[in-house]
């Protein structure tokens, strides 16, 4: 019998693998949509291909995703979210550089189902002022672990005292007693803290809230029966969270090229704000920037890995194979690989400089290969087939606007005719520089009136949580997977065969000559 997976030769023809696709269309820049991956006889179901991805030793994802070190993307919320799913958040540098140390531990102390900051109340308050706490914050519970000035626990008060009728009552009398109340230990929550959360619930028919304290009796957190019966019901469909050695949730940050008022490198400022944030257990430093190929930024990642041998290292952004070895000479052992394509960047049209993001990834990924380094895809993914595409040539991607109209993402709901939308603006629009992103597009923070704003301040529509983007996203990429008979993603990378396509094909693509009444874009954004 033929060997049904031998390439025929009629395919290989034109069905081309990218060592030959793309200098064959070495005068034209390609972008996601100007190709399509050709299928190849398989044997994998999609649920069956492997998605974790090695960026560098020490980091480890279980999905190919992360999200954006922009400030309308990643804060603590949606880096434990994207951590939560296997990715991995980088967390914004606009931001007073306490307020990003505050974030990562956030991230680095969350464990899954606790509350860790629970909305508690004083013995001195009365129940109207619960009451009204409970309207102004629109909360939809209303039992409250009671603690004194010190944040050591009282009691818990019952929400069924919590009426009008017992307005003028205070706390102290309405509380059921600390006595009374089932509390565990931190250190008994053990390495999986929902397990023991879920069998302490099994075991004490009844009760709906287990409240953790320290060794002093303070309150530290709060589980509740309705979370942990919501996750243990989708453990058998999550991902596996990614985690560190020490099983806390991975967290990346990214830094800026803080200069003198002579323009050179700060380096005390950089390599103590470094140090501060591997102080909180930050797995990996991003150094961001428009243009990565250049002496400061260099500068400030061989500063880095000087200081720092183990770090894992993101740098960018660049668009050529010098680019991609002149980072990881100086030490970077991720790069990111963009210039202009994200959905906010007007650097193609401002500076007229930038690259079409496949064409940009094929160069750069000849570069790494030799380097040993690997390559993040960052901008212009609007859809999960993008991200396959991607995935062909780099080790992961970056997302900014198809994770910013999750609610996992920092910024304010707003209504317009309507509709419900979240603010995305690009890090080198007007404000964002404003707001500590100038030098990122090489720009001092004090003259950002006068600079060209790369970027611009834009809406999203609200996008459903960032579990269900991800889940479509990873649906996406296992199906395109699957098609290619690829078991993983060096797999992948290895069996793509490319295709350009024409302007007709590009629109035979997408659904055409219907009248559509429910999308499923596989973007995730209406997921
Ligand atoms: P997407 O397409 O995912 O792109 O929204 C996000 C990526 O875009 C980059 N970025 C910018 N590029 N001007 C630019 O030219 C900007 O103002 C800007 N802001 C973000 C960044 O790489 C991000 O991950």
């Amino acid at each position: 019998m033929a060997d049904a997976s031998a390439a025929h030769e009629v395919d290989s023809e034109f069905y081309q693998p990218a060592s030959r696709f793309f200098p064959s269309h070495g005068n034209t820049a390609l972008t996601y949509d100007d190709v399509t991956l050709a299928t190849l006889y398989t044997e994998i179901l999609p649920k069956e291909s492997q998605i974790d991805t090695r960026l560098a030793e020490g980091l480890h994802l279980n999905i190919p995703l992360v999200s954006s070190d922009m400030d309308t993307v990643t804060e603590a919320r949606m880096a434990i979210a994207m951590a939560l799913n296997g990715g991995l958040g980088l967390i914004h540098y606009n931001m007073p550089e306490k307020e990003q140390l505050s974030e990562v531990s956030r991230v680095k102390n969350h464990v899954h189902g606790l509350i860790q900051d629970p909305i508690r109340v004083h013995p001195e308050q009365h129940i109207g002022d619960v009451l009204e706490l409970i309207e102004k914050k629109r909360f939809s519970f209303s039992t409250f672990p009671v603690v004194d000035a010190t944040g050591t626990l009282l009691g818990l008060l019952p929400g069924h005292v919590v009426k009008p009728r017992y307005a003028h009552r205070k706390v102290s009398e309405a509380l059921t007693p600390r006595a009374q109340v089932r509390t565990i230990s931190e250190r008994e929550l053990g390495s999986d803290p929902i397990a023991r959360a879920d069998r302490f619930f099994t075991e004490n028919l009844g009760i709906h809230k287990l409240l953790v304290v320290d060794d002093q009796d303070r309150l530290q957190g709060l589980f509740t029966l309705s979370d942990i019966e919501r996750i243990t019901q989708e453990t058998g469909a999550a991902l596996k969270p990614a985690r560190d050695s020490t099983f806390r949730l991975l967290c990346g940050a990214a830094i800026s090229t803080v200069r003198h008022k002579d323009g050179s490198i700060d380096r005390d400022r950089v390599i103590g704000h470094v140090g501060a944030l591997i102080d909180r257990g930050v797995d990996c430093v991003a150094v961001s920037t428009a243009h990565g190929h250049s002496r400061g930024v260099g500068e400030v990642v061989k500063m880095v890995r000087d200081a720092f041998a183990r770090l894992p290292i993101i740098a960018g952004n660049v668009t050529s194979a010098a680019g991609v070895e002149f980072l990881a000479s100086n030490g970077a052992n991720v790069i990111k690989v963009g210039q202009g394509p994200g959905s906010i960047c007007t650097t193609r049209v401002v500076a007229g400089v930038g690259i079409p993001q496949l064409t940009a990834l094929y160069i750069t990924s000849r570069a790494a290969a030799t380097c040993g380094v690997t390559l993040l895809a960052d901008g212009g993914i609007t859809k999960s087939g993008d991200v396959v595409k991607a995935l062909t040539l780099a080790q992961g991607v970056i997302c900014g606007g198809l994770f910013a109209g999750c609610p996992e993402a920092p910024g304010q709901i707003v209504e317009i005719n309507g509709k419900l939308y979240k603010q995305y603006r690009g890090m080198g629009s007007h404000a964002a520089m404003k707001a500590g992103s100038a030098a990122r597009y090489g720009h001092s923070a004090d003259n950002t009136r006068k600079a060209a704003a790369e970027g611009i301040e834009a809406l999203k529509e609200v996008a459903a949580s960032l579990d269900s983007v991800v889940g479509q996203l990873i649906g996406g990429i296992q199906s395109g997977m699957g098609y290619l008979g690829a078991i993983n993603l060096a797999s992948l990378r290895d069996r793509a065969r490319y295709i350009q396509v024409s302007p007709a094909g590009q629109k035979e693509a997408s659904p055409h000559d219907v009248i559509e009444v429910k999308t499923s874009s596989g973007s995730g954004d209406k997921a």
